[in-house]
């Protein structure tokens, strides 16, 4: 990325791959705004390639990223001559039909392109293709950028889960020793990673619609599970607590009773407890009650779990652990993203507690290998993700 801001500075041209590279780096920026909607960015180069200006689509609702990037133009020359043969760079598709916001393909049909070059197609296969048509139509080249499919991919994740599988994206978080355990066998578990990483994983809940824990986190850690972060200063996440007795409805006096107001605060519990008139008066003003059936193994059915959660309109969320929790999701196949933050430390197998303790691998050829992975480095800690499914 330093290269490329270099040239901007310099008003040196940019190759394709740079402005590709910058879109994306673009749409991250609305990861955590933009949900349900996907998050995209923007680039666009004049005739000479030299940078004009970039965007991103900021919030559920609002502008695209295309026409955000048109309004950041530079305003000495007037749009149609800045635009005279110039060329756009869009993460995903310009969609073709008016929604909440008008059709960008339309929008971008008017204007003095030479090229508009898209990184996805649009995922809808009744609508794949229509964006790009307007755009041909209107006599302007319109190409699909072919490359990095898996990172273009990365950026609008959660979008293209709900689109083809109707289900919540899950991705698992989980800090865990050099020898892979997340606690010690006591319970003890604060602080594995730093303050750095700590920060990164309170970001992460801001970028999916709910917080996933299981019952023993709750009781042993009393952990505040909220967002806590300088870019959401507002915004409040959902939790949900995997508890099948409704064993923390017994101690209001747990800190997640304090700090996430009753609307933001669920209780998945099993069939039986949901029919248990008690419990559901101990839940009243405190969290509401999912109910999930319970498999032969006292693990819940996570596919019914994932429904309910969707129905309620939840698209992503995130496993924080512990170990049960976060091996049900990986052994029922319901995990899409593993974020590991991997502190230089050592725990021991045997006084420390393995954050998968619960998955079973029999042989080298079940082994789980993560997909596209990367790594990035905390000041005292590497976080490591990749795809699981
Ligand atoms: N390093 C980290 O990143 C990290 C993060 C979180 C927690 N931790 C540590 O992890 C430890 C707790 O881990 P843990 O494995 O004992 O507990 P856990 O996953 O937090 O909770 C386990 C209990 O929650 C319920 N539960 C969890 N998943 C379930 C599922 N899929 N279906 C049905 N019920 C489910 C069950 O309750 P019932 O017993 O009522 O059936 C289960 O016994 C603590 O020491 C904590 O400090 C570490």
């Amino acid at each position: 990325m330093v290269e490329i801001e270099n040239r901007i500075q310099k008003n040196e041209a940019l190759t394709d791959d740079m402005a590709m590279k910058l879109a994306m780096q673009e749409s991250r920026l609305g990861l955590g705004f933009v949900n349900p909607n996907p998050a995209v960015g923007c680039v666009i180069l004049n005739s000479k390639n030299h940078f004009l200006a970039k965007g991103h689509h900021k919030v559920f609702g609002g502008p695209h990223a295309e026409i955000i990037a048109l309004e950041n133009l530079p305003t000495d020359k007037p749009k149609e001559e800045l635009l005279k043969g110039a060329r756009l760079f869009v993460t995903l598709e310009p969609c073709a039909h008016e929604g909440k916001t008008p059709s960008c393909a339309k929008a971008l049909a008017k204007l003095p392109f030479a090229e508009i070059v898209y990184g996805l197609i649009d995922p809808n296969p009744l609508v794949a293709g229509k964006g790009a048509e307007i755009i041909s139509q209107a006599g302007i080249k319109c190409t699909h950028f072919g490359k990095w499919q898996d990172n273009l991919e990365e950026t609008c994740e959660h979008f293209l889960m709900n689109f083809r599988h109707k289900r919540p994206f899950v991705s698992l978080k989980v800090a865990s020793s050099l020898d892979g355990q997340m606690a010690l066998k006591t319970g003890e578990s604060k602080w594995i990673t730093g303050e750095e990483a700590r920060i990164h994983g309170r970001l992460l809940r801001a970028t999916h619609d709910m917080t996933i824990v299981g019952k023993n986190t709750i009781m042993i850690d009393d952990p505040h599970l909220n967002i806590r972060h300088d870019d959401f200063p507002e915004k409040e996440n959902k939790l949900l607590i995997l508890d099948p007795a409704g064993e923390t409805l017994s101690k209001p006096g747990l800190k997640i009773f304090e700090i996430h107001r009753p609307e933001n605060l669920f209780i998945a519990v099993s069939e039986e407890t949901f029919a248990d008139e008690n419990i559901q008066n101990s839940a009243r003003g405190l969290a509401t009650l999912i109910s999930v059936k319970l498999q032969p193994d006292w693990n819940y059915n996570l596919d019914q779990m994932l429904g309910k959660l969707w129905d309620l309109d939840i698209r992503s969320v995130l496993v924080e652990g512990g170990a049960l929790a976060l091996s049900s999701f990986i052994s029922q196949g319901k995990a899409h993203r593993l974020y590991l933050f991997q502190a230089f430390l050592i725990l021991g197998a045997s006084t420390g507690k393995s954050w998968s303790e619960q998955v079973k691998i029999e042989s080298m050829t079940e082994r789980i290998s993560l997909r596209n992975p990367k790594v990035k480095r905390f000041n005292q800690d590497l976080l490591i993700t990749g795809r699981i499914n």
